[in-house]
């Protein structure tokens, strides 16, 4: 896929007075942005704000029930092509599938048994593989991988298709600080050569501060969108967590945040 192809559409998401229902409980409401395409978005929140469920709306699986929300200008769920990795990724894939299969399924959806696999699938999910440093495990079932070798199976799964945007829930939960590091790196990488728009839901902004544009926040029940240096603010992400926050500046021009008792 070329970046001019990505580029096609200059807004990724538009929220126009939406809002978000589960059980029939108002989660948040009053969502009114746009988020421009090819940046790296964070979606911040505390536990139960309603993240997950926006995520969720985005890929049409479950309804808006007001407002108008607009996926590069389409409704949620038309084919948007948008790679999702899921908050529990390893249960919704089943433990006892091939790392491989598991991929070829980001192809194929969920007919692979009836229909004949081709060579240049196969070629397709090996070269998606390598590129998130997942090939060596290839063959070996996702109940045998560890929880940093499950998420890189999941990045390829949603990868493999060429989405113009991939959303991510929780990718770095469970990962060491290098893991970490190396998704990091390979969302920047993602982000930089197709200039894919990212989604990535995260409690520890700390990994991802370098390469994240801007974060849509859900704070007092509303969604909001801002720049990231806007976001990263003693005052706002204190509110947002409801523990103190203490944002701090490195001499070298670093950036990072932590609890401040
Ligand atoms: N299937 C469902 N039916 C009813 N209510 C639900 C359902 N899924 C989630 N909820 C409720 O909707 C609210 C938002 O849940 P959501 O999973 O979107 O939160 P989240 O911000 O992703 O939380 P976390 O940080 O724990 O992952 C919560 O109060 C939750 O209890
Ligand atoms: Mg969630």
């Amino acid at each position: 896929m070329s970046r001019s192809e990505v580029h096609a559409d200059p807004t990724a998401l538009r929220f126009c007075d939406v809002s978000a229902v589960r059980g029939g409980r108002l989660i948040w409401s009053q969502a009114s942005f746009e988020v421009p395409a090819g940046g790296i978005v964070a979606v911040i929140g505390a536990n139960g704000s309603g993240k997950t469920t926006l995520l969720q709306m985005i890929l049409g699986l479950i309804p808006v029930p007001s407002g108008q929300l607009r996926v590069f200008g389409r409704r949620p769920g038309a084919d948007n092509r948008i790679g999702y990795v899921p908050q529990d990724y390893a249960a919704s894939a089943g433990e006892a599938i091939r790392a491989a299969d598991a991929v070829l399924l980001g192809l194929t959806g969920h007919h692979w048994g009836l229909r004949r696999i081709t060579t240049a699938q196969r070629r397709q999910v090996r070269q998606t593989l390598d590129a998130v440093g997942a090939g060596g495990f290839a063959n070996k079932r996702l109940a045998t991988l560890s929880g940093g070798q499950r998420q890189r199976v999941a990045i390829a799964e949603a990868l493999v298709d060429s989405p113009r945007m991939l959303i991510l829930d929780e990718p770095l939960a469970s990962l060491d600080l290098r893991s970490q590091r190396e998704m990091v790196l390979l969302l920047s990488r993602l982000h930089g050569e197709l200039g894919m728009t990212i989604l990535v839901v995260a409690h520890d902004l700390n990994p991802l501060l370098p390469i994240l544009d801007s974060a849509i926040y859900l704070l007092d029940k509303h969604a909001h969108h801002a720049p990231i240096a806007d976001v990263v603010d003693d005052v706002l992400l204190t509110d947002l967590y409801g523990t103190p926050i203490r944002v701090t500046h490195t001499p070298h021009g670093e950036l990072f945040m932590r609890s401040a008792l």
